[in-house]
């Protein structure tokens, strides 16, 4: 990959995550973020103290089209990660989930088709709650660990021709947005991958009871 790569969500603990990845690579890195995860702006400010001429910022909401449009100017790549993250939240707020996590994902793949100049590669953070409840998994106790007893699916994860059977507003969100990048690649020959994760965790995650379990449960002992 080579030029501007373009991140949104790039403050939050993916997006940051990525971007120090980039930018140590030699890519410049516009990162589009409304900074609504509380504690995200401390993310910013560790890129900028190790990548001071390579991490550009645009403070925006996803929503604001015209923002986002001009973000898009000159990208060579784009991850879309800005997102409503939370199940709970979409419970309680399914309209600001839809606009947020779909409406906006639509915004985004249609300028990506309409921009003139060569294909922009697009990578898409979905997510495995598209794939439900997963309830039929079997798990087995391993010692202290509950472990995934088949070895094929504990070494390479759900096979992505499992069916879909979005569960919550979140993953109707998600899962639609999901589909929509794939039929674009489809229907237009956009280049385009979606990822469907499951529980990350790592460095710069601003865990909650909302979202992010395992920083969650790893930063509240530590705080008392
Ligand atoms: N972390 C996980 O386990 C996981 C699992 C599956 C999918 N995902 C997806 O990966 C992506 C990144 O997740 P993350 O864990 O880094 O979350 P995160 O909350 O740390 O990052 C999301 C970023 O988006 C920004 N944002 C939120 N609403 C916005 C808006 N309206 N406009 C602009 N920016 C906005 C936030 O400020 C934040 O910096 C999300 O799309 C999420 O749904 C994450």
């Amino acid at each position: 990959m080579t030029g501007r790569v373009l991140i949104t969500g790039g403050a939050g603990f993916i997006g940051s995550n990525l971007a120090d990845s980039l930018a140590a690579d030699g890519l410049e890195v516009l990162i589009y973020d409304s900074l609504a995860r509380p504690g995200v702006a401390g993310n910013l400010a560790w890129l900028r103290r190790r990548h001071p001429t390579r991490i550009h910022v645009m403070r925006a909401d996803i929503r604001d089209a015209a923002a986002l449009r001009a973000a898009l100017d000159g990208a060579d790549a784009v991850f879309h990660l800005a997102a409503q993250v939370a199940v709970t939240t979409s419970l309680t707020d399914p309209e600001e989930d839809f606009a947020v996590n779909l409406r906006t994902s639509f915004v985004l793949l249609d300028l990506l088709r309409q921009r003139s100049g060569g294909p922009c590669p697009l990578v898409f953070a979905s997510t495995n709650k598209v794939y439900g409840d997963l309830g039929d998994i079997a798990l087995e106790k391993r010692g202290d660990a509950w472990v995934l007893r088949d070895p094929a699916v504990r070494g390479t994860g759900i096979a992505e021709g499992r069916r879909l059977d979005f569960h919550t507003p979140y993953g109707c969100s998600k899962g639609a947005a999901d589909q929509y990048v794939l039929d674009f690649a489809r229907s237009y020959g956009m280049p385009a991958a979606v990822m469907r994760m499951s529980c990350i965790y790592g460095p710069r995650q601003m865990g909650t009871e909302d979202q992010g379990w395992v920083a969650h449960f790893l930063i509240r002992p530590l705080r008392g």
